[in-house]
């Protein structure tokens, strides 16, 4: 194979953003679209010439694709992702790659089966060189041993509009969370990408605070790590201005970002072990402050490429859905501990969590 036929599943703003930016990544060849609402459908096949399908599963059984995006409300991504899978047909999934963990380890095990396909997942932050530098100093123990993790994400805002705008927008049966599902999956990602799971959580969630939505749009959790490092992650889309802003902080030294500019301040010695060594009651380690700027192309595109690429080449995926997990689990954990009022462990219960998030789609009042 010497370029790769792919479709796209899902002709929405992303879908279509996507798709923009195909002509420019060599080797692969739009052939086919999918979706269930006929208007969206037909932008694509009259822009691009695409054959168009109502259902993905039509496309995938088409013959013409031999990979898909998925670009779909979230509830649809694990079920296209595996039945992708399935055929012998590459998966690239938007974020987040399910609702519920559960979800994301049925695709998994599915995934796990076919290691000769490509399952990966729209997580572009981890394209970004400032990130990778961050991953690392963290990666190579110059950040020390994890303390402490502080993580505001509150520059979200959203209108009451945006969220009419569709109507799986911000429901428990369309889109199975607010804030948690929708805009942290990126930040969620990164927590794990860069310092794991954490071990459990606390969380404090506000269902509806600022909009008129069923789902939440205001939270703030306390996570554990394994180590007994300690997080704070808060997360709203109704704040303005609102702040990006988050510290991770070993024993050799701290990393943060404050107005969008990262540094790292590394200390000469673990401030662990000067706690015991230093004679004096105020003293402290040397601290050198490191800006961290590195410059370079990041994005969507670099995603697609990258899935083009792993394809024919056997690149290794940037980002592997199968991780997707992880960051899900974390939203779940949040959900589940914030409504409950309880300490969730993680590994949680995923089957527990399925339950619960049928028990919330059925009190709703909304029905898709
Ligand atoms: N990676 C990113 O930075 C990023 C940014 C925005 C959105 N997203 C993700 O992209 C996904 C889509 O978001 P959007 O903003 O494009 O939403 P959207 O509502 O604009 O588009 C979704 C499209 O899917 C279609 N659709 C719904 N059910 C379908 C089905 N069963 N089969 C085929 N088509 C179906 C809808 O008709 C619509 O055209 C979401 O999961 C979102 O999280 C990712």
């Amino acid at each position: 194979m010497d370029e790769v036929r792919l479709g796209v599943i899902g002709c929405g703003g992303m879908g279509r953003s996507h798709m923009g930016q195909f002509a420019a990544i060599p080797r692969l060849k739009f052939t086919a679209a999918s979706d269930s609402f006929a208007a969206n459908l037909k932008l694509v096949t009259d822009e691009y010439g695409v054959q168009g399908f109502e259902t993905g599963e039509e496309l995938l059984d088409s013959g013409l694709v031999d990979a898909v995006l998925i670009a779909t409300p979230h509830y649809f991504h694990p079920q296209y992702s595996k039945a992708a899978l399935q055929r012998g047909i590459h998966a690239l999934t938007e974020k987040p790659v399910s609702v519920t963990a559960k979800a994301a380890a049925e695709v998994n095990a599915v995934a796990e089966a076919h290691p000769e396909l490509k399952y990966a997942v729209m997580f572009q932050q981890r394209t970004l060189p400032r990130w990778k530098r961050v991953k690392q100093i963290i990666e190579s123990g110059q950040l020390g041993e994890l303390q402490r993790m502080l993580w505001v994400g509150t520059n979200w805002f959203r209108t009451q509009a945006y969220y009419d705008s569709g109507s799986w927008r911000a429901t428990w049966a369309g889109e199975g969370g607010g804030v948690l599902l929708n805009q942290c999956p990126h930040d969620l990602d990164m927590l794990y990408w860069l310092l794991g799971s954490p071990s459990r959580i606390h969380a404090h969630v506000n269902l509806g605070k600022f909009h008129d939505i069923e789902v939440e749009d205001d939270v703030t959790a306390y996570w554990q790590y394994p180590n007994g490092a300690s997080g704070v992650f808060i997360a709203t889309t109704g704040e303005l201005p609102g702040s990006g802003h988050w510290e991770i902080c070993g024993d050799r030294g701290k990393l943060s970002m404050s107005e969008g500019k990262i540094e790292f301040i590394e200390l000469s010695i673990s401030s662990r072990t000067f706690i015991k060594q230093s004679q004096s009651g105020f003293a402290k380690p040397e601290q050198t402050r490191i800006l961290i700027d590195p410059q370079g192309e990041a994005g969507h595109k670099l995603m697609t490429n990258n899935f083009i690429n792993a394809i024919l080449d056997d690149e290794p995926l940037v980002a592997p859905a199968v991780q997707g997990v992880h960051s899900i689990e974390i939203a779940n954990a949040m959900i589940m501990s914030g409504i409950q009022q309880t300490t969730v462990d993680i590994p949680m219960d995923r089957d527990a969590y399925d339950t619960f998030l049928k028990d919330l789609i059925e009190k709703s009042g909304v029905k898709l």
